[in-house]
């Protein structure tokens, strides 16, 4: 049993880690919680009978009922907490993005090695989707070449999804002076991340890969490694609209990201081309827990043409992925999201907004 403690409270604890977890007790409880807002830890330490609450993170990484820390709080703490539990000798979930600019993640990596004998991952959720598997374990087995390969996140789903289906706490006493050092230190971070000469563009597109964008483009990594090249980078209306193409030597890669839409909907996907077959596998929102997942995979000749859908596939795979941290844990196995791998995301989506 790891006794876990969680670092803030927000939409991504309240809507998937918590409720999750607590299915989860022969292998998780949460013994503490932190977060700067008194009312969201009253309210989640009394709807969840969690035992410690502390205000200051650094107050939890230190208690002797955390084994491991789950850091879920904004992005430009994530380092900083994460270290810290290192340095703790506490293992490490850490929310996507791993950092903000990749010098402040290497320096995590560093720590890390130092402090090996404890967990590290970082929770890249779509690359732990059972039909993500199967398609790894698929093409895995498959000796056909890669054609062309086509991945998009065109998302619309917080608002929607969320108020009509599961509400979130939301704190009104957060200190007013926090969001004003967190808007302060995000901006320093996006500064060292993409340099003084940084334009609003280059910002807003780094914004969407690091954020979102990032789900998918690991999860294409993960199936085909990293691109050669980034041929392309085309953008529209600020940063918002982004096309990018890579280079992968035997084929191209394209990517598109949009997410000023006010459709509802949930578009992320990865289709891959072996000239004669397709996989495509389709994402529907985490933010609704147990949605059934398909992946297809399409075979023709000239005369035929036959597609299998594997799934639907219901195991939720932000479980799937707890499962995973789990099993690292008791097993002293190293996740295949760790921090290094971050790194080349990082550094990837720095190179594609220094680009454009
Ligand atoms: N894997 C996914 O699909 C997914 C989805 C959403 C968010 N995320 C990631 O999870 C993290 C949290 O996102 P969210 O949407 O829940 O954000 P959120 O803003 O809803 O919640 C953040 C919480 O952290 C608290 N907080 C602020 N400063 C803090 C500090 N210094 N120490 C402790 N707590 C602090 C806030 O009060 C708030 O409750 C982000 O890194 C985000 O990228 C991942």
């Amino acid at each position: 049993m790891v006794r876990l403690g969680i670092i803030g409270l927000g939409e991504v604890a309240q809507l998937m880690h918590l409720p999750l977890l607590a299915d989860m007790q022969d292998k998780f409880k949460v013994t503490a919680v932190s977060d700067i807002s008194d009312s969201v830890l009253d309210y989640i330490a009394s709807r969840y009978s969690i035992p410690h609450t502390f205000k200051d993170p650094e107050d939890l990484i230190g208690s002797k009922e955390v084994d491991a820390v789950m850091i879920l709080s904004p992005n430009v703490y994530h380092v900083r907490q994460a270290s810290l539990a290192l340095e703790s000798g506490k293992h490490v979930f850490l929310e996507k993005p791993a950092a903000i600019y990749p010098d402040e993640l290497e320096k995590l990596v560093a720590v890390h090695a130092k402090h090996a004998d404890v967990t590290g991952m970082v929770g890249y959720v779509r690359r732990y989707s059972e039909l993500f598997l199967k398609l790894k374990e698929l093409l895995q087995k498959d000796t056909k070449a890669i054609t062309y390969m086509r991945a998009r996140t065109i998302v619309n789903e917080t608002g929607f999804y969320v108020n009509t289906t599961r509400p979130v706490f939301r704190p009104r006493d957060l200190p007013p002076e926090a969001g004003k050092a967190l808007r302060e230190e995000d901006r320093a971070h996006y500064l060292k991340a993409l340099g003084g000469g940084m334009t609003e563009t280059q910002k807003n597109i780094y914004t969407l890969l690091i954020c979102s964008g990032c789900h998918i483009l690991s999860a294409v990594k993960e199936l085909a490694g990293l691109p050669k090249a980034i041929k392309t980078v085309a953008q529209a209306k600020n940063g918002s609209h982004l096309v990018i193409t890579f280079d992968y030597g035997d084929f191209m890669c394209v990517f598109e990201e949009v997410n000023d839409q006010a459709v509802v909907q949930f578009d992320e996907s990865i289709e891959l081309y072996q000239n004669d077959r397709r996989y495509y596998l389709r994402y529907d929102t985490p933010y609704i827990r147990n949605l059934p997942q398909v992946l297809e995979v399409t075979d023709s000749t000239k005369t035929s043409t036959n597609a299998i859908q594997y799934g639907p596939c219901y195991t939720d795979m932000f479980t799937t992925e707890l499962n995973y941290f789990y099993d690292c844990i008791a097993n002293g196995k190293e996740p295949k999201t760790s921090f290094k791998d971050s790194l080349e995301d990082l550094r990837l989506y720095r190179d594609i907004a220094l680009k454009a």
